[in-house]
This record gives C-alpha cells, sequence and structure tokens, in this order.
C-alpha cells in the first residue's frame, strides 16, 4: 500500500519585495484576495487534500501569520455576545487543531529548496506535499487533491504543471518530457528558468507539489543553483531516472500568480466576481471602467 500524503510544507519565508512597501510589515500570504488572506486559501486546499500536519517555513517578520492561526477568545467573546454566530463560524476556519501546526525558522532567504530541507526533521520519511501560498488555484476540484489522487496510482513525485508561453519560460521551472499521457506526462529532465530558446517545453512547474523524502537527502547535499539559491526542481530532478520517477500533472483550474502585483489584481477580479454578493457590483464597476477606456482612446 502506497503511504497517504498527510503533511505539508509551506514555505513562506521569502522577503517578498515585489509588494515592498506592504511586505515591510506584512507577510505577502497575510495579504487578503476579497476578505481571506492567501494563505487561507492554501490550507483550505491542504485540508481538502487530506493534510493533517500543517508546516511552516517562516521567517523574521512573520509573527501576523502564527497570530492568524491561533484562536481570538475576546474577539470570539465579543461575537457570541452579539449572537453573530457566522462570523464565528468564518473564525472556525482559522483555528488549527493543537499539534497539527509547527512552525521552523529558516533563517537566510537560501531559496526554495533550502526553505523545504529546513523542515525535513519534521517530515521524516514519508512523501509529503509543498504548497506555495502565492500561487493561488481556482479549481472545481482543489489542484492538490486532483493530485494526490493522480498521485496514488503513480507514486514517485509529481509536481502541477501549466502551459506557459515560450517568452515567460524563463519565470518557472521547465519540463522536459519524455512521455506525454495527457493529464500527466513522465518527466526526463528540469530547468530552472531557461531562456526562451532554450526551453526544453512549454511546461512550467507551479507551486504544487508531492514529493519522496529522497529529496530531502538530495537536499542535504546542494549547493545553490540557478540566481545563487538552493532550488527545490534542482533536488526533484535528481530523482528522475531512478526508481520512483518524477511526473508533471496539468491541473484543471486557473492559477494566479499572487506572488506578482498584476496577478494578485487579477485574483482579487476574479474571486470578486465569484462571490455572488459582489458580483453585480464589481461587474457594473468594470463594465464601466472598460467604457471610460475605449472612449478615451
Ligand atoms: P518567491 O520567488 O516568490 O520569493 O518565492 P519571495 O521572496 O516570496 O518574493 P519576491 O520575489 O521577493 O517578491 C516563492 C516561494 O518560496 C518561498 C517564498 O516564501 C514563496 O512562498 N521562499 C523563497 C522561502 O520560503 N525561502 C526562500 O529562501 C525563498
Amino acid at each position: 500500500m502506497r503511504r497517504k500524503v498527510t503533511k505539508a510544507i509551506f514555505p513562506v519565508a521569502g522577503l517578498g519585495t515585489r509588494f515592498l512597501p506592504a511586505t515591510k510589515s506584512v507577510p505577502k500570504e497575510i495579504m487578503t484576495l476579497v476578505d481571506r488572506p492567501l494563505i487561507q486559501y492554501a490550507i483550505d486546499e491542504a485540508r481538502a487534500a487530506g493534510i493533517k500536519e500543517f508546516i511552516f517555513v517562516t521567517s523574521r517578520g512573520k509573527g501576523a501569520l502564527e497570530d492568524y492561526f491561533d484562536h481570538a477568545p475576546t474577539l470570539e467573546q465579543e461575537l457570541r455576545k452579539k449572537g453573530k454566530d457566522q462570523l464565528l463560524s468564518i473564525l472556525k476556519d482559522t483555528n488549527m487543531d493543537s499539534g497539527a501546526i509547527a512552525y521552523i525558522r529558516q533563517h537566510k532567504a537560501l531559496g526554495l529548496g533550502h526553505a523545504v530541507w529546513c523542515a525535513r526533521r519534521l517530515i521524516g520519511n514519508e512523501p509529503f506535499a509543498v504548497i506555495l501560498p502565492d500561487d493561488v488555484i481556482a479549481a472545481e476540484k482543489p489542484c492538490l487533491q486532483q493530485m494526490v489522487e493522480a498521485y496514488e496510482q503513480t507514486g514517485g513525485n509529481m509536481v502541477a504543471a501549466m502551459e506557459v508561453p515560450a517568452s515567460q519560460a524563463s519565470s518557472y521551472g521547465v519540463l522536459d518530457v519524455e512521455e506525454d499521457m495527457g493529464q500527466m506526462v513522465k518527466v526526463r529532465g528540469m530547468v530552472e528558468k531557461p531562456k526562451a530558446e532554450e526551453a526544453p517545453s512549454n511546461l512550467a512547474v507551479i507551486g504544487r507539489y508531492i514529493l519522496d523524502p529522497d529529496v530531502l537527502r538530495s537536499l542535504n547535499q546542494m549547493k545553490s543553483g540557478a540566481g545563487g539559491e538552493i532550488q527545490l526542481t534542482d533536488a526533484i530532478a535528481q530523482e528522475i531516472g531512478g526508481d520512483n520517477g518524477v511526473y508533471g500533472y496539468r491541473f484543471r483550474g486557473q492559477r494566479f500568480d499572487c506572488g506578482s502585483k498584476s496577478g494578485f489584481l487579477q485574483a482579487t477580479v476574479s474571486f470578486g466576481l465569484a462571490r455572488e454578493e459582489l458580483r453585480e457590483d464589481l461587474l457594473g464597476f468594470i463594465r464601466d471602467a472598460v467604457r471610460m477606456e475605449n472612449a478615451a482612446e
């Protein structure tokens, strides 16, 4: 029997420089899409996929994240007194069971691979998921759940993959495909941030992974890769051709790069439009804005 994936790492130790000055005092993961911080979307997705242990790799200045998952007795008491049951139930989603959540500190931002490696002792010898909260995915079935179901068939290592235009390949890890099986591809190589003309395919890796603990052992020996950082893709690439193999999974859903301003704004509009109580108002505003833009041209 394949071991179930019950642990997930959330690397949130990055500096978030693209959102300065906001991220000077607010962790990127606490920034909100409509009314929920990015991290809540990631946690909900993990829960839907059957994750029971949530491991955050944090850094200096991320205290707001830890507070977010704490109980808030005074606030809860106040809401209870006022009979605000609906708000109380919204707050409930933010509470984590004692012992289900752990925080590990990455002392220096040495890259995503290094951040994942920092959590090695909490993972031990079992498969685990990695979720990057700034990749937000709108999907009927949450992305990680789709991947866990596929992983039950394949085992090994699985990365979420998405088609991107060649001009954008240099922002991603890109898959070299050995065999294309439709929803899934078998991977023969991975290149981190290739030049457009050197990208082996248009399949880019985005922030969802299911990994074998062997990847942590590779990270033990890692030297820095592209951009002077310890790259997770380099460690996953070591698994290619081994017993486990690496698969790319074409998830069904729309991914927003909330680590970039443009992606964050697009997600805000899209998640706003998906909310019944906001839709009409927002749509009216967008129509007016487009009309004015067109008239000005
Ligand atoms: P990014 O490449 O988006 O970097 O990291 P960043 O620091 O968050 O943001 P910018 O580029 O300065 O604006 C991708 C993910 O990897 C985590 C980040 O927190 C984010 O979830 N990360 C990155 C770490 O945890 N540690 C690192 O050393 C680097």
